[in-house]
Order: structure tokens, then C-alpha cells, then sequence
């Protein structure tokens, strides 16, 4: 596997590449990778000639510094776990690479930015779009994939591919979870041993309110169920619970229609913020 920490010799690789023919697909990281990132490894390797990963921990997309400094960083298995699951190549910029001069340009998502991890981390999509638009400019991938964990993000950066024409594929791949339910997050490792007992309530209280609006259709009582549910367990401080359309992140009014939908979570536990989601179809 080939590591470039330059736009310019990462650019004249895949130069090379696409003049034999070849197609490209883009897996950007903040590294730490788990399962997760593997899957979409996965995924790129299984309908792309080559592969490449960024690992990059992007400070423009953390509206809490604390965070950005404890963020996992783990570079030498990072590389290794790439070439074990077939990647080609790995982008790992530095700071000055990537922000050389200080970006003016500023990306609004207007409503999809305003509820949920958009309203309790200001800022925070301004800063995914603007690191993903600059890695989509230096790649010029046939096809870049995303978790579905973010889900929220996912809907956004199609929106970005779809307002400024990037020639790309955005593929979301679905969340990969430990057998006790709880999605794999780089953010999971931090997690103190009775923090992870309790991270798996996250799904248990998304479990419970599909399940609530599959037997009712009625929200607000799906959503106070899941709220009461999570009171049980006073080491998670949720910061949000909310049923959105899945395609369009808009709050549904009164009743549902025939529409996936989207229940997303966001909870503290100690200070590890953790979010989830959950797709559900009601016919
Ligand atoms: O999902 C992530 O890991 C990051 O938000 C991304 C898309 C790599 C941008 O920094």
C-alpha cells in the first residue's frame, strides 16, 4: 500500500491509475478505524480498481477542542488494517497541508444543519463539508462512501455533491454494530468498562421506540417512551432523541405517511458523546 501525505504525489498516483483504465473510489477517515471503516473499505475495494483511504482528524468539524485533543489516534494499525483489508493507498495529510491558508468560504445546509448534531455541535457540518469538498477536489473518486451510523451527515454530503455537481457517487453504507448492539465508533475506545456495559442502551432505546411506532403510529408516545427508557440508566445524558424523515431530515407534523424514516440519538456517557440511528419503514 502506498502512503502519501501530498495532494501532489497523491495526484500524479492517481493520475497514473485512471490513464490504464482504472476506476477510483474514496473512503474518507478520521482514522482509529474499527470494523466499520473496514466495511467500507470493503465496499470500495468490491466495485473500485483502486482505493483509497484518508485518515485525517479534521479540526474545523470539532466545535470542542477537549474533543479534538482526545480524539483516538492510532496511525501505524490504521495502516495496517488498510492493507489487510485490500486498500491501496492512504492519504494522511498534516494540518498545513490541508488548511495552508485560512478558508473565507463557509457551506450552508440551511434546515439540515439546524436540528439534531448540527444544533448541539455549532459549526460542526460547516467544517465535515468543507474537508470533504477539499478531499472530493483532490481525489476526483468515482465513488465516495460514508457510514450510515452519521446519518445526518451522509444526507448532507449528498446535498454538497448534489448543489456544486462533484462527478462522484456518494455511497452510505449500513452501520456495523458489536453483538450487543452497540455501533462501532472510534469514539467507543474511550469508553471507561462501565460506560460500554451501558453503551448498548443507546440501541436498546432506538429498538424500543421503532418498535413503539410500528405498534402505534403515534410520535410523541414512541419518542417519551424511549426518553422514559433511557431514565433508567443515569450514566447517559441524552442530548437529543428524534424521528425524521430519512431522506430530507425534516420533523414529521402529524401522522406518517408511507416513508422510511430515520430515529437518531445522541447521548453522553461520562464524556463520551456517542449518536446511533435507526431506519424504519412504516407501510
Ligand atoms: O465521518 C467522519 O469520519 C468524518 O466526519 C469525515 C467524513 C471523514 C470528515 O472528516
Amino acid at each position: 500500500m502506498q502512503i502519501f501525505s501530498s495532494p501532489g504525489s497523491l495526484k500524479a498516483y492517481i493520475s497514473k491509475e485512471r490513464n490504464q483504465g482504472k476506476t477510483v473510489g474514496l473512503v474518507p477517515t478520521m482514522g482509529a478505524l474499527h470494523s466499520g471503516h473496514i466495511e467500507l473499505i470493503g465496499k470500495c475495494v468490491e466495485s473500485n480498481d483502486i482505493t483509497i483511504c484518508s485518515i485525517y482528524v479534521n479540526p474545523t468539524q470539532f466545535n470542542d477542542r477537549q474533543d479534538l485533543i482526545r480524539y483516538p489516534r492510532d496511525q501505524d494499525h490504521d495502516i495496517f488494517q488498510l492493507e489487510a483489508a485490500g486498500c491501496q493507498a492512504t492519504f494522511c495529510p498534516s494540518d498545513e497541508v490541508m488548511y495552508s491558508t485560512k478558508p473565507m468560504v463557509s457551506l450552508n445546509f440551511g434546515p439540515l444543519e439546524n436540528l439534531m448534531e448540527g444544533h448541539h455541535r455549532p459549526g460542526h457540518f460547516k467544517g465535515v463539508a468543507l474537508i470533504v469538498a477539499k478531499l472530493l477536489n483532490m481525489t476526483q473518486p468515482d465513488q465516495a462512501y460514508f457510514g450510515e451510523k452519521d446519518w445526518q451527515q451522509l444526507i448532507i454530503i449528498k446535498q454538497l455533491v448534489q448543489d456544486l455537481n462533484f462527478p462522484v457517487r456518494i455511497v452510505g453504507v449500513p452501520i456495523v454494530r458489536e453483538p450487543d448492539g452497540l455501533a462501532m465508533s472510534s469514539r467507543n475506545q474511550r469508553l471507561s468498562s462501565d460506560e460500554r456495559i451501558m453503551a448498548p442502551e443507546l440501541y436498546n432505546c432506538l429498538q424500543l421506540v421503532t418498535q413503539q411506532l410500528v405498534e402505534s403510529t403515534n410520535l410523541d408516545q414512541a419518542i417519551t417512551k424511549g426518553k422514559e427508557y433511557l431514565l433508567q440508566f443515569p450514566g447517559i445524558k441524552l442530548d437529543y432523541l428524534e424521528i425524521v424523515r430519512a431522506s430530507t431530515l425534516d420533523h414529521l407534523v402529524d401522522e406518517i405517511g408511507s416513508e422510511p424514516l430515520s430515529v437518531c440519538i445522541a447521548a453522553f456517557l461520562g464524556e463520551v458523546r456517542l449518536i446511533d440511528n435507526m431506519q424504519i419503514f412504516i407501510d
